[in-house]
Protein backbone atom coordinates (compact mmCIF):
# COMPACT_ATOMS: atom_id res chain seq x y z
CA UNK A 1 0.00 0.00 0.00
CA UNK A 2 1.55 3.99 -0.96
CA UNK A 3 1.41 5.42 2.19
CA UNK A 4 0.11 9.44 1.88
CA UNK A 5 2.59 11.80 1.24
CA UNK A 6 3.02 14.18 4.12
CA UNK A 7 4.33 17.63 4.02
CA UNK A 8 7.05 18.19 5.91
CA UNK A 9 9.22 21.17 6.90
CA UNK A 10 12.75 20.73 8.48
CA UNK A 11 13.62 23.53 11.27
CA UNK A 12 17.67 22.73 12.54
CA UNK A 13 19.68 25.10 13.83
CA UNK A 14 22.22 25.48 16.91
CA UNK A 15 20.79 25.48 20.65
CA UNK A 16 18.84 28.96 21.89
CA UNK A 17 18.23 30.38 18.47
CA UNK A 18 14.30 30.01 19.16
CA UNK A 19 13.40 26.61 16.52
CA UNK A 20 11.00 25.82 19.71
CA UNK A 21 8.66 29.42 19.46
CA UNK A 22 8.98 29.65 16.11
CA UNK A 23 7.77 25.70 15.09
CA UNK A 24 4.96 26.22 17.65
CA UNK A 25 3.61 29.63 16.10
CA UNK A 26 4.76 28.04 12.35
CA UNK A 27 2.76 24.55 13.49
CA UNK A 28 -0.05 26.37 14.82
CA UNK A 29 -0.66 28.95 11.84
CA UNK A 30 -0.22 26.06 9.08
CA UNK A 31 -2.31 23.48 11.44
CA UNK A 32 -0.11 21.11 11.19
CA UNK A 33 1.98 18.14 14.14
CA UNK A 34 4.96 19.53 15.40
CA UNK A 35 8.14 17.07 16.29
CA UNK A 36 10.65 18.47 18.95
CA UNK A 37 13.28 16.17 18.81
CA UNK A 38 15.52 17.69 21.24
CA UNK A 39 12.65 16.71 24.00
CA UNK A 40 13.21 13.13 22.79
CA UNK A 41 16.97 12.92 23.33
CA UNK A 42 16.10 14.98 26.71
CA UNK A 43 13.49 12.33 27.42
CA UNK A 44 15.77 9.41 26.94
CA UNK A 45 18.32 11.26 29.39
CA UNK A 46 16.10 11.94 32.36
CA UNK A 47 14.79 8.30 31.90
CA UNK A 48 18.37 6.46 31.94
CA UNK A 49 19.31 8.81 34.78
CA UNK A 50 16.34 7.56 36.77
CA UNK A 51 17.08 4.10 36.08
CA UNK A 52 20.94 4.99 36.38
CA UNK A 53 21.56 3.82 33.24
CA UNK A 54 23.00 7.04 31.59
CA UNK A 55 26.74 5.20 30.70
CA UNK A 56 24.68 2.19 29.95
CA UNK A 57 24.23 2.22 25.82
CA UNK A 58 21.97 -0.74 25.22
CA UNK A 59 19.93 0.08 28.04
CA UNK A 60 19.47 3.42 26.77
CA UNK A 61 18.77 2.39 23.80
CA UNK A 62 15.97 0.08 24.84
CA UNK A 63 14.48 3.05 26.96
CA UNK A 64 14.84 5.51 23.36
CA UNK A 65 12.72 2.56 21.48
CA UNK A 66 9.78 2.33 24.41
CA UNK A 67 9.67 6.65 25.05
CA UNK A 68 5.93 6.97 25.96
CA UNK A 69 5.76 10.83 24.70
CA UNK A 70 3.22 13.16 23.69
CA UNK A 71 3.57 16.77 22.70
CA UNK A 72 0.27 18.83 22.99
CA UNK A 73 0.85 22.74 21.34
CA UNK A 74 -0.07 25.32 23.99
CA UNK A 75 -0.48 28.71 22.99
CA UNK A 76 2.87 29.76 23.86
CA UNK A 77 4.74 26.37 25.04
CA UNK A 78 4.83 23.35 23.91
CA UNK A 79 3.58 20.62 26.92
CA UNK A 80 5.43 17.08 26.52
CA UNK A 81 4.13 14.90 28.71
CA UNK A 82 6.22 11.11 29.31
CA UNK A 83 3.96 7.94 30.45
CA UNK A 84 0.87 10.16 31.34
CA UNK A 85 3.50 11.90 33.70
CA UNK A 86 3.95 15.87 33.10
CA UNK A 87 7.89 16.88 32.16
CA UNK A 88 7.46 20.12 30.22
CA UNK A 89 9.75 21.83 32.60
CA UNK A 90 11.92 18.88 34.09
CA UNK A 91 13.89 18.15 30.77
CA UNK A 92 14.34 21.83 30.15
CA UNK A 93 16.84 22.36 33.49
CA UNK A 94 20.64 22.50 31.71
CA UNK A 95 21.40 19.33 33.64
CA UNK A 96 19.41 17.44 31.33
CA UNK A 97 20.23 19.57 28.43
CA UNK A 98 24.11 18.81 28.77
CA UNK A 99 23.08 14.75 29.37
CA UNK A 100 20.99 14.96 26.89
CA UNK A 101 23.80 16.24 24.07
CA UNK A 102 26.59 13.58 25.26
CA UNK A 103 24.15 10.82 24.63
CA UNK A 104 23.43 12.22 21.59
CA UNK A 105 26.40 11.58 20.15
CA UNK A 106 26.01 7.72 20.49
CA UNK A 107 25.50 6.52 17.03
CA UNK A 108 23.23 3.61 18.15
CA UNK A 109 21.23 6.20 20.15
CA UNK A 110 20.53 8.54 17.14
CA UNK A 111 19.64 5.35 14.77
CA UNK A 112 17.11 3.63 17.56
CA UNK A 113 15.37 6.99 17.68
CA UNK A 114 14.88 7.28 13.58
CA UNK A 115 11.60 5.39 12.95
CA UNK A 116 10.27 6.84 16.31
CA UNK A 117 11.15 10.89 14.97
CA UNK A 118 9.51 9.68 11.09
CA UNK A 119 6.33 8.75 12.83
CA UNK A 120 5.68 11.86 13.78
CA UNK A 121 4.82 13.04 10.18
CA UNK A 122 1.00 12.72 10.00
CA UNK A 123 -1.63 14.39 7.68
CA UNK A 124 -1.93 17.34 7.07
CA UNK A 125 1.85 17.55 7.85
CA UNK A 126 4.93 18.45 10.29
CA UNK A 127 6.91 20.83 11.72
CA UNK A 128 10.18 19.10 12.16
CA UNK A 129 12.64 20.99 15.37
CA UNK A 130 16.63 19.28 15.68
CA UNK A 131 19.87 19.42 14.44
CA UNK A 132 19.57 17.01 11.78
CA UNK A 133 15.71 17.09 10.38
CA UNK A 134 16.70 18.48 7.14
CA UNK A 135 20.00 16.11 6.76
CA UNK A 136 19.19 12.70 7.86
CA UNK A 137 15.70 12.41 9.64
CA UNK A 138 13.98 14.10 6.71
CA UNK A 139 16.00 14.23 4.00
CA UNK A 140 13.12 14.26 1.43
CA UNK A 141 11.85 17.26 3.02
CA UNK A 142 10.09 20.20 0.79
CA UNK A 143 11.24 22.98 2.61
CA UNK A 144 14.83 23.24 5.07
CA UNK A 145 15.61 26.17 6.87
CA UNK A 146 18.45 26.07 8.93
CA UNK A 147 18.53 28.79 11.73
CA UNK A 148 21.62 30.73 13.50
CA UNK A 149 22.47 33.43 15.58
CA UNK A 150 25.71 34.26 17.27
CA UNK A 151 26.50 32.52 20.86
CA UNK A 152 26.00 35.82 22.55
CA UNK A 153 22.59 36.76 20.92
CA UNK A 154 21.56 33.43 21.60
CA UNK A 155 22.63 33.59 24.99
CA UNK A 156 20.60 36.73 25.31
CA UNK A 157 17.71 35.29 24.39
CA UNK A 158 17.96 32.28 26.97
CA UNK A 159 18.79 34.58 29.72
CA UNK A 160 15.53 36.24 29.17
CA UNK A 161 13.76 33.35 28.89
CA UNK A 162 15.12 32.04 32.21
CA UNK A 163 14.20 35.48 33.75
CA UNK A 164 10.81 35.57 32.39
CA UNK A 165 10.44 32.23 34.54
CA UNK A 166 11.70 33.75 37.66
CA UNK A 167 14.78 31.42 37.08
CA UNK A 168 18.46 32.97 38.07
CA UNK A 169 20.97 32.99 35.25
CA UNK A 170 24.64 34.11 34.71
CA UNK A 171 25.18 36.26 31.30
CA UNK A 172 28.51 35.15 30.97
CA UNK A 173 27.90 31.32 32.02
CA UNK A 174 25.30 30.76 29.60
CA UNK A 175 27.61 31.60 26.71
CA UNK A 176 30.55 29.51 27.70
CA UNK A 177 27.36 26.59 28.14
CA UNK A 178 26.38 27.32 24.74
CA UNK A 179 29.74 27.55 22.99
CA UNK A 180 30.67 24.31 24.71
CA UNK A 181 27.24 22.88 23.74
CA UNK A 182 27.91 24.00 19.80
CA UNK A 183 31.15 21.98 20.16
CA UNK A 184 29.70 19.12 21.15
CA UNK A 185 26.69 18.94 18.76
CA UNK A 186 29.06 19.89 15.69
CA UNK A 187 31.96 18.02 16.11
CA UNK A 188 30.24 14.86 16.85
CA UNK A 189 30.75 11.75 13.96
CA UNK A 190 27.43 11.02 13.84
CA UNK A 191 24.76 13.02 12.42
CA UNK A 192 26.72 16.48 13.63
CA UNK A 193 25.01 19.82 13.67
CA UNK A 194 25.38 21.03 10.26
CA UNK A 195 22.79 22.89 7.54
CA UNK A 196 21.39 20.58 4.66
CA UNK A 197 23.22 21.01 1.44
CA UNK A 198 19.68 22.19 0.08
CA UNK A 199 18.35 24.64 3.41
CA UNK A 200 17.73 27.87 3.52
CA UNK A 201 20.18 29.64 5.97
CA UNK A 202 18.58 32.85 7.83
CA UNK A 203 20.97 34.68 10.11
CA UNK A 204 18.83 35.36 12.81
CA UNK A 205 21.19 37.61 14.98
CA UNK A 206 19.74 41.12 13.80
CA UNK A 207 16.06 40.03 13.59
CA UNK A 208 13.07 40.10 15.93
CA UNK A 209 10.74 36.66 16.47
CA UNK A 210 8.27 38.34 14.79
CA UNK A 211 10.23 39.04 11.49
CA UNK A 212 11.75 35.61 11.95
CA UNK A 213 8.34 34.12 11.49
CA UNK A 214 7.10 36.32 9.32
CA UNK A 215 10.26 35.18 7.10
CA UNK A 216 9.65 31.65 7.60
CA UNK A 217 5.65 31.94 6.78
CA UNK A 218 6.76 33.00 3.48
CA UNK A 219 8.82 30.18 2.40
CA UNK A 220 6.34 27.77 3.84
CA UNK A 221 3.17 29.43 1.99
CA UNK A 222 5.72 29.89 -0.95
CA UNK A 223 6.33 25.81 -0.91
CA UNK A 224 3.10 24.79 0.56
CA UNK A 225 0.31 26.76 -0.94
O1 LIG B 1 17.10 21.21 21.02
P1 LIG B 1 17.45 20.79 22.43
O2 LIG B 1 18.31 21.78 23.17
O3 LIG B 1 16.25 20.40 23.21
O4 LIG B 1 18.34 19.47 22.25
C1 LIG B 1 19.00 18.84 23.32
C2 LIG B 1 20.21 18.08 22.81
O5 LIG B 1 19.80 16.98 22.00
C3 LIG B 1 21.16 18.89 21.94
O6 LIG B 1 22.26 19.39 22.66
C4 LIG B 1 21.64 17.94 20.88
C5 LIG B 1 20.64 16.83 20.87
N1 LIG B 1 19.82 16.79 19.65
C6 LIG B 1 20.33 16.10 18.59
O7 LIG B 1 21.45 15.60 18.65
N2 LIG B 1 19.58 15.95 17.46
C7 LIG B 1 18.37 16.51 17.37
N3 LIG B 1 17.65 16.34 16.26
C8 LIG B 1 17.85 17.25 18.45
C9 LIG B 1 18.61 17.38 19.58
Amino acid sequence: MKSEHVPVLALDGPSGVGKGAICLRVAAELGWHILDSGSLYRLTALSAKRNSSLNNTLQLIEIAKKLDVKFSAESDHLRISFGGEEVTDAIRVEEVGVMASKIAAIPELREALLDRQKAFAKPPGLVADGRDMGSIVFPRAELKIFLTASPEERAKRRYKQLKDKGIDANLPELVIELQERDRRDSTRATSPLVAAEDAVIIDTTNMSIEEVFSEVMTRAKSRFE
